[in-house]
């Protein structure tokens, strides 16, 4: 079989697309970073991983206090999600600048904030140092997700959520469902 290639240099660009959250941070006089390098690590204990860079100014709240909220915004905060993504916490108070709400948790020190349809309250188990960023790899000790987004029986309507991807230094939509997970078990 015949494949035409280009060979490129490595990067993780290419690693797309990837999901694009708002970690809060901090406690007294607390924080917001955009993250992209984010996923879910274990199934139980119910873990995620974030990369912060060392430069952030969100590195040592996240580092110090060892806790922080993995928020999932949707579309509607685009703007907000872009602003936490480009100023500095050193600079402004990104509540103030976004116009994002600051919610006490259930559990964890940092705000949770309150326009993001999901919140997860993490606490940091292990904190590996790679380079230019630090792998944070936290537990999941408590979510909250808005009333209309949860079935009667529990459950996440996911399909109600309109999540915001990010893949080559754009911002993406998700588009519509294909199928179920484990559909290949089922057609002939
Ligand atoms: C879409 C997007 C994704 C980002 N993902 C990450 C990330 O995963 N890790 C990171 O350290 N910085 C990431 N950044 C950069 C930080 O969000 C940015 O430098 C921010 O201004 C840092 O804020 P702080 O100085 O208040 O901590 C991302 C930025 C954008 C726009």
């Amino acid at each position: 079989m015949e494949i035409n290639k280009v060979e490129l240099k490595p990067a993780t660009r290419f690693v797309a697309p990837t999901g694009t959250y708002l970690i809060s941070c901090g406690e007294e006089g607390d924080n917001i970073i955009t993250v992209s390098a984010a996923t879910l690590t274990c199934i139980t204990p119910p873990m995620v991983g974030i990369a912060i860079s060392l430069q952030r100014y969100s590195y040592s709240l996240i580092k110090d206090i060892g806790e922080f909220v993995l928020n999932v915004p949707d579309v509607s905060l685009l703007k907000a999600v872009d602003q936490c993504g480009m100023l500095s916490g050193k600079d402004i108070d990104k509540f103030d600048t976004t116009g994002l709400t600051p919610v006490k948790s259930s559990v964890v020190k940092p705000p949770m904030i309150a326009e993001c349809p999901i919140n997860i309250e993490c606490r940091v188990r292990h904190r590996i140092e790679l380079g230019s960023h630090d792998w944070f790899i936290a537990e999941i000790i408590a979510v909250k997700v808005r009333e209309d987004f949860v079935s009667k029986d529990g459950k996440l309507n996911a399909h109600l959520l309109k999540p915001i991807v990010t893949i080559f230094g754009k911002y993406l939509s998700v588009g519509s469902k294909l199928v179920e997970h484990g559909h290949s078990q089922h057609t002939k």
